[in-house]
């Protein structure tokens, strides 16, 4: 098993059982994140991807295998602050302030927000939310909300960045745009990242690898590398390669 700074996961299996059933969520999953890489997840909804991202959080008890973040267990990883989150619904607390949610993962790790002005600034501007800091999520769009969690996820200065869907409200216009955002804060933060999504062009707009999951039960059929050279722009999704990689990985995805 890799003690590298990258998410590695090995022959896990998990299975859900409640009163008379039983869902195989994972069985025999890989997966190997080198460290400063960009990962995608894609795969059928129900293949057990957020299964697998709770799993590498600590959140979630798995049967059998093994798994290592950042050279640590999954639940040492998150208690330590290794780790970094960002979930599809946002999950901001409705009565904190936009920066009073960036520093809420600070607080978690006891550490005082007072000695965090100047980052939870600083990321406040990456996101491009600089005027709003006072403002409440209620007052604030999806795609704002989603930014304040990207920045949330980014205080700690994770070495993992874990994001299960993390664009899925937006439409796909914001949604392009929040991926170059993306990519460039990735690139500065120079974190391993690890994206579910279930958008084929945003995965290979933004991973260096995307790996692809069929279902029932949930395992890795294929991983794809993408060639195509950072920082990558908003052209690249009108580019007949990029097309031709997506069309390449859905026949994949739908096990063609
Ligand atoms: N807490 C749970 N209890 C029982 N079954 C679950 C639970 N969470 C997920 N499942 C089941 O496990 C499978 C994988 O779910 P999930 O990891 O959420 O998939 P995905 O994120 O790819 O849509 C699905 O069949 C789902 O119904
Ligand atoms: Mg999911």
């Amino acid at each position: 098993m890799l003690q590298d700074h990258g998410i590695h996961l090995r022959a896990v299996h998990k299975t859900y059982r409640g009163r008379g059933s039983e869902v195989e969520a994972l069985k025999d999953m890989n997966l190997d994140c080198a460290p400063g890489s960009f990962t995608a997840l894609i795969g059928p909804s129900g293949c057990g991807k957020s299964t697998a991202m709770r799993v590498a959080l600590g959140l979630e008890d798995y049967d059998s295998g093994e798994v290592r973040i950042a050279g640590k267990p999954p639940a040492e990883a998150t208690a330590g602050g290794v780790t970094g989150v960002a979930f599809q619904d946002a999950a901001l607390l409705p009565w904190r302030s936009v920066e009073r949610n960036v520093s809420l993962p600070l607080e978690v790790l006891k550490r005082d927000p007072e000695k965090y002005r100047h980052e939870i600034e600083k990321l406040i501007q990456l996101v491009g939310l600089r005027g709003y800091e006072k403002a409440l999520p209620g007052q604030l769009s999806g795609g704002m909300r989603q930014r304040v969690s990207i920045a949330r996820s980014l205080i700690t200065e994770p070495e993992v960045l874990f994001m299960d869907e993390p664009f899925g409200a937006l439409d796909q216009i914001r949604r392009r745009k929040m991926n170059v955002e993306l990519q460039r804060i990735w690139m500065e933060t120079e974190s391993t990242a690890l994206l579910v999504t279930h958008g084929i062009d945003e995965a290979v707009f933004l991973a260096d690898n995307v790996v692809v999951m069929h279902s029932n039960p949930g395992r890795v059929v294929e991983a794809a590398e993408i060639p195509f050279a950072r920082p990558r722009k908003m052209e690249l999704y009108s580019d007949p390669d990029f097309h031709a990689l997506c069309e390449k990985i859905a026949r994949v995805l739908h096990g063609e």
